[in-house]
């Protein structure tokens, strides 16, 4: 699906419907490396539509990995698993915009015994990789990246042995690297994360039939595990999701309701800062998935009040600050966020990035090194926005130009086509002028 690269966003009254969201984008990666190293043919429905998803199957085919969508209509992928060894890629491998292809990619790499190498676009280019590079090196593997610690990075693996890692920063993309690279290991992994993040790494490897314990937020796995393939429905992604509540949650009286969403707690925070906020939600029909809780979600907007983001909850929620940030002129007493430093690594600055668009839109507000202060109560009018080459961005200023006075044209709109390519058409189907 192609994405006009500016798209006007009008203002809206209301938001209300019913919609089912493809697939969610961290578990879509871990289930395609996981089925690739596992025995036997791993069938995958509702697989991400984003072009970051693809980026990993294009990788995995470069691998030696066979894979086929077996249903454009659910976008179903059956990957023929080659039990945990791949293929030396015949040229570079094109993580594109992904950096969670690249961190964990490198964790499955680091495992063979031959030579690769991984490049990305301009942003992936950016972002630093010394989080992995210094611990698989620390295992075995040869790593060494082009200038510093950026990509691209050339890796060469094999002959690992466990190593017990306390990461500095809190990434569940390094987690799942390093519990990958384990599988390869001698011998045990430690892996010990300063705060809880995502585990879909250690759901997913468990549904593949690989064991691991817990300990505080240390996590353990031992080297020679054989994985199974899996047949498994991708709950629906939650971080797409948060656009679709947060334009709920700005005009009272909407109601909004999403099934088949993933409900996993790792990542269910930001209904929490919305309930906090005022907006009333509700959850159904919980199941569980190969692990995994998946839920129908129902939200319904209501005057909000505000938000205090940080410690934990930052890390919590760093998908999903961007659209949050966007919002919270419209709270009463506005949205402060801190501990978030990592936003300014990921594929654009994210604090820079919300920080000008909210201006642009005639926002007063903070900007910390490590957050943003946005006071409530606030006014915005339309305006010309940028994406910054950034998906998350475009969809959240998409979310606060249905609140704006007048039109909003966000340049860049394209870059929506990374985790969610019928985002405009799904917000077209949603909102009411
Ligand atoms: C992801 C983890 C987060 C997140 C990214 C996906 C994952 O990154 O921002 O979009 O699937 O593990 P970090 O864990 O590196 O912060």
């Amino acid at each position: 699906m192609s994405i006009p690269s500016s798209v006007v966003v009008r203002p809206a009254r209301q938001v209300a419907g019913a919609l089912r969201l493809p697939g969610d984008k961290s578990i879509s990666h871990r289930y395609a490396m996981l089925g690739a190293i596992a025995e036997g043919k791993t069938r995958l429905e509702n697989y991400s539509t984003g072009a970051d998803c693809a980026s990993t199957l294009g990788c995995l085919r470069s691998l030696g990995v066979s894979w086929m969508c077996a249903d454009p209509d659910s976008n179903t992928v059956e990957i023929a698993g080659r039990g945990s060894m791949l293929a030396e890629p015949a040229a570079p491998l094109d993580c594109g915009n992904s950096g969670s292809t690249m961190r964990m990619l490198c964790g499955i790499l680091a495992g063979q015994h031959f030579k690769s190498e991984l490049f990305g676009d301009e942003s992936l280019s950016r972002r630093p990789m010394a989080r992995i590079i210094r611990p698989l090196s620390e295992m075995g593997a040869e790593i060494s990246a082009a200038e510093g610690d950026r990509p691209p990075l050339r890796i060469l693996g094999g002959h690992l042995h466990g190593i017990d890692h306390r990461m500095p920063v809190a990434s569940a993309q390094v987690k799942s690297c390093l519990l990958f690279a384990g599988l390869f290991t001698q011998g045990v992994t430690c892996v010990d994360e300063p705060l809880r993040t995502r585990d879909h790494g250690e759901v997913a490897l468990r549904a593949f039939g690989a064991e691991l314990t817990r300990h505080g937020n240390a996590t353990r796995i031992a080297g020679g595990q054989r994985l199974h393939a899996i047949e498994a429905l991708v709950p629906g992604d939650l971080s797409s999701a948060a656009f679709f509540f947060c334009a709920a949650a700005l005009f009272p009286g909407s109601q909004l309701v999403i099934d088949t969403l993933l409900m996993n707690p790792t990542r269910a925070r930001l209904l929490d800062v919305l309930i906090g906020l005022g907006v009333r939600i509700s959850i159904t029909h919980l199941d569980e998935q190969h692990g995994e809780l998946v839920g129908t979600v129902r939200v319904e907007g209501n005057r909000l009040t505000s938000a205090e983001i940080g410690g934990a909850d930052s890390a919590a929620l760093i998908d999903e600050i961007p659209v949050l940030a966007a919002i919270a002129p419209f709270t009463e007493h506005g949205i402060r966020i801190c501990d978030a430093k990592e936003l300014r690594v990921k594929e654009s600055d994210r604090i820079k990035a919300v920080a000008v668009n909210l201006r642009a839109m005639g926002a007063e507000l903070e900007e910390h090194e490590d957050g943003l202060t946005i006071p409530g109560g606030q006014k915005l009018h339309g305006a010309e926005v940028d994406s910054f080459g950034d998906h998350r961005v475009a969809m959240a200023f998409s979310v606060a130009a249905l609140r704006a006075e007048g039109e909003t044209l966000i340049k860049g709109s394209d870059a929506a086509v990374i985790s969610f390519p019928s985002f405009f058409k799904t917000l077209q189907a949603v909102v009411q002028h």
